[in-house]
């Protein structure tokens, strides 16, 4: 029997988070976030003495890492065993999880994790990759972007309200050096899909971008 699935692509703030989380449970399908996966990765580094330079040691502990979800109402993360949901969203998290990305040997050892989450009745997977790389063959593909300066603004309020300390400029020019690190990496770089609807929400809803991913599966 063939699962469904809708992958979400776009830079870092254009609303892919919130959007899949909302469409994967009007349809009832499973969800991946697969930038939690890299972050996580990220987490496991900071906690050992590895380097980020160090590709190799990243390759073994991305190999030896286990990783729960629990996808209730927030996206709870646990990595071997101990909740790591708090630093999850924490712009230097961010930061070492694209640095990490873009070695292809970290990726090729993420690659299975984020396809086993392709599951009866369905699949929204978020990230940059996946009508590209994880999930090709996907039927429903969707390019979300929005302006630099209206991401750097969500962000901002995002960490605002989980009153973690931000600084607009700070975040900007962080969202500016992520996406060029993401566009500009040889291996599974941030690209819109072949045939793949594109979004730009700078001036959406979040209601209207999810109506608009809706109406592509209907
Ligand atoms: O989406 P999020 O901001 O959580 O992703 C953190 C970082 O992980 C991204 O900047 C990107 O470098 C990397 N990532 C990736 N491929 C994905 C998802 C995330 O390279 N599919």
């Amino acid at each position: 029997m063939s699962i469904p699935v809708l992958t979400i692509d776009g830079p870092s703030g254009a609303g892919k988070g919130t959007v899949s989380r909302l469409v994967s449970k009007k349809l009832g399908w499973n969800y991946l976030d697969s930038g939690s996966i890299y972050r996580s990765l990220a987490i496991a580094i900071q906690n050992t003495s590895v380097q980020v330079s160090d590709v190799d040691a990243i390759v073994e502990v991305a190999s030896a890492m286990a990783l729960e979800f629990e996808c209730g109402d927030e996206l709870v993360v646990k990595l071997n065993g101990e909740n790591i949901t708090g630093q999850l969203g924490l712009e230097s998290t961010g930061s070492i999880a694209s640095q990490i990305a873009a070695y292809p040997s970290v990726r090729a050892v993420l690659l299975k994790k984020q396809q086993d989450f392709k599951q009866l009745p369905g699949l929204v997977a978020d990230g940059r990759d996946m009508g590209t790389v994880v999930f090709p063959d996907a039927e429903y593909k969707v390019f979300l972007t929005a302006s630099a300066q209206k991401r750097a603004a969500r962000r901002y309020k995002q960490l605002i309200e989980k009153e973690i300390d931000a600084n607009i400029d700070e975040i900007t020019s962080e969202i500016e050096a992520r996406d060029r690190r993401d566009r500009e990496r040889e291996t599974a770089p941030l690209a819109m899909a072949v045939g793949a609807l594109y979004i730009d929400s700078s001036d959406l809803t979040i209601d209207q971008v999810v109506e608009d991913v809706l109406n592509l599966i209907r």
